[in-house]
């Protein structure tokens, strides 16, 4: 906020909650530029209220939260935030992974129950990380960050990407490419590392899931909707997948009932880049981004270039 006020008239909102929709658009209304959350939905209407706006700088990494198309029309930039939250998001993909094969939170909440009787050769059995197989959908930075981490756990570590990359590459990275169908059936994990768009939208549906191992775990910090919803809770109840670890969600902050219910998933509302440390990365990021476009400056993490 210092760092916004040397160069700029500041108007904020509470810091920790999110605008309504008529806060958001009374506060663009005579401004260079915004700084929005991903819970902010800019499109052609807000981006109206204002024909002098110069930029949106998001404050994430994931855009889908605003029409580029429309603030393009408008000759509005805008920016995000790449790059300075890959490790930390990568960690709570890992995190999750972890948590949900070793099942660290149902133990959890077993020892807080006052239930627990004691060691017992059967119980709470899980599934072996090191040495198993992962599937990651899409490669890009947070996708090579965890192929690093399955990588120091002796992982087999397969992608499936829109673009495939060359041999060498592959094979510095410790990486083997399949076609997305193969790489579920033989996936023991799968972790999604995909931006939303219309052609990830339920990328993940009950086909893909039935291609899926009964024993496997599927692992979503992308965005909610590259996953069927319903479709998962459907699998998670029928045992066509063993388990799953999420951190997004289709409507966020609702989530599907019935995924509240079951023991073999573990839910964290959407904290893929909440560390001091990221979260102060990313703000510095999205001033930035927003600065320079306001000085008629090209902003480093232009989306509609
Ligand atoms: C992003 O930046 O897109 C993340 O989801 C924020 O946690």
């Amino acid at each position: 906020m210092e760092r916004l006020q040397t160069e700029a008239n500041v108007r904020h909102g509470d810091l920790d909650r999110a605008l309504t929709r008529d806060e958001l658009i009374d506060g663009v209304r005579d401004a260079d530029g915004l700084i929005c959350l991903l819970t902010d939905q800019i499109d052609g209407e807000l981006l109206d209220a204002n024909a002098s706006l110069k930029v949106v700088s998001n404050y994430a990494v994931g855009f889908n939260n605003i029409d580029v198309a429309a603030a393009t029309e408008r000759n509005v930039a805008v920016t995000n935030t790449p790059g300075v939250l890959t490790d930390c998001t990568a960690d709570m993909a890992w995190a999750l992974l972890m948590a949900s094969a070793r099942r660290v939170v149902e133990g959890d909440r077993l020892v807080r129950s006052g239930q627990w009787g004691g060691w017992e050769p059967l119980q709470m059995l899980g599934a072996e990380v090191t040495g198993a197989t992962i599937g990651l959908i899409g490669l890009g930075r947070i996708a090579k960050a965890m192929a690093k981490r399955a990588l120091a756990f002796d992982m087999r570590v397969l992608y499936w990407n829109r673009t495939r990359l060359s041999a060498g590459e592959e094979k510095t990275l410790g990486v083997e490419y399949r076609e997305l169908d193969e790489m579920l059936g033989e996936s023991d994990f799968v972790s999604i590392h995909v931006a939303l768009s219309e052609q990830t939208r339920h990328l993940i549906s009950t086909p893909q899931l039935e291609r899926m191992k009964p024993t496997a775990t599927l692992i979503n910090t992308a965005r909610g909707a590259v996953v069927d919803e319903s479709a998962l809770v459907q699998a998670l109840r029928d045992g066509t997948i063993a388990r799953a670890g999420l951190d997004v969600y289709e409507q966020e902050p609702k989530v599907e009932p019935e995924l509240l219910s079951m023991p073999n998933v573990v839910l964290a509302p959407h904290l893929g880049s909440a560390t001091v440390e990221t979260r102060t990365r990313m703000g510095d990021l999205a001033i930035e981004n927003c600065l320079a476009a306001c000085r008629g400056e090209r902003p480093p993490n232009l989306v509609n270039a």
